[in-house]
């Protein structure tokens, strides 16, 4: 298997600086097709240990990957479709409620009530491909109602006939570089050059409008980048092309691309796997060239090779960060990063009702050469 690029030469997980984590909200684990009833898969999202199974009955669940006993990891014991079973003493528990059925050591002299023990068990929900888990902030209690969490987050999908693909990469840097790498718009002419992309040549100024939204901010519906290749392919449909991107807390890009009835959408993800390791995950979907046959290998094909362009340069960027040098952000094509930092702290300051603290006061547009 290849190295992770989220590990040193001796195998050991990179250790940059590191990020706060934002608690309380949903992060993708894994993808769902992984999860199938008798196995059991592990995932580690903010420094937590999960394994991860599809009961019988087609429900995804998560746990602390952790007997309550003695701490073996849930994940090498046995799961056969209703409860997993620890190696080490055989207690067994129902994984989606994380409560205890059976621990074999009691006899009938015994007073403990197996069922009043529980494993940690986190909400999991199945869409768009992933396993979605809501991880709580220590000390939140017991949150298993899907029904009381905020909204799994969802890719739009404008028609009911649509293809769709998924990438994913390991990041050996905090989710904040990965996050700030991701919306930066002045490293496209650089990291990402290629005949069918753009070239450095074509930098150009640009202007955009950004405008607040609730968690986050939208670079608004506007005529995109006339000098990327995939955006002048639309245009085949001769109808006017416009997209919007949306940045959400606490890790989401959200691409929205309408030309008529054509559309593409994607969401990006870029979550913390540790405190100072980080993985992106794309899941795009389109109707546009619907008929046409290869456009989801091709599809695949170049958005692999892009992901992989900011995970190369993100691996060098890891090699600098090491040394913990000072860094800035600089105006405007680091502005958005600015807004990242202040909405990332409100939330922190504040948890969700930290509203009003919104570091924009109304639409604003942005100048710089890309
Ligand atoms: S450590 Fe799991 S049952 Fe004892
Ligand atoms: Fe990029």
């Amino acid at each position: 298997m290849a190295r992770l690029v989220t590990l040193d030469s001796s195998g050991a997980s990179i250790a940059g600086p590191t990020a706060t984590l934002i608690y309380d909200d949903w992060y993708p684990a894994l993808r769902s097709k992984r999860l199938r009833s008798n196995s059991l898969q592990t995932a580690m999202l903010l420094d937590l240990p999960l394994v991860l199974g599809r009961r019988k009955d087609g429900r995804v669940f998560a746990m602390r990957d952790s007997c309550p006993h003695r701490g073996i990891p849930l994940s090498v014991g046995w799961f056969d479709g209703e409860h997993v079973t620890c190696r080490y003493h055989g207690w067994e528990f129902e994984p989606c409620s994380g409560q205890c059925a059976t621990i074999p050591s009691l006899t009938s002299v015994g007073r403990l009530d197996a069922t009043r023990i529980y494993a940690t068990a986190y909400p999991c929900v199945e869409k768009d491909g992933y396993a979605w888990v809501y991880i709580p902030g220590a000390g939140a209690g017991r949150k298993l109602e899907v029904a009381d969490l905020p909204p799994v987050p969802e890719l739009a999908k404008y028609s009911d006939k649509y293809r769709s693909a998924h990438l994913t990469a390991d990041l050996p840097c905090n989710v904040d570089h990965g996050i700030i790498g991701l919306m930066d718009p002045a490293h496209g002419p650089f990291v990402h050059q290629a005949w069918w992309w753009r070239s450095r040549g074509s930098i150009r100024e640009k202007t955009k409008r950004f405008e607040p939204i609730p968690d986050g901010f939208r670079m608004a519906a506007h005529a995109p980048s006339g000098n990327s290749a995939p955006y002048k392919l639309l245009g085949v449909y001769g109808e006017p092309v416009e997209t919007t991107i949306d940045f959400a807390l606490p890790n989401r890009r959200y691409e929205t691309i309408r030309c008529g009835s054509k559309w593409f959408t994607s969401l990006t993800t870029v979550t913390p796997v540790t405190a100072s390791t980080c993985r992106i995950d794309v899941v795009a979907a389109w109707n546009v060239f619907y008929h046409v046959p290869l456009v989801t290998p091709i599809a695949k094909f170049f958005g692999a090779k892009f992901v992989r362009q900011d995970q190369v340069t993100m691996i060098q960027q890891a090699e600098g960060l090491r040394h913990n040098p000072s860094l800035m952000l600089i105006d405007d094509a680091d502005k958005p990063a600015k807004w990242y930092f202040a909405l990332k702290q409100a939330r922190l300051d504040g948890g969700r009702s930290g509203e009003g603290k919104h570091p924009m006061d109304g639409p604003v547009e942005l100048h710089w050469r890309s």
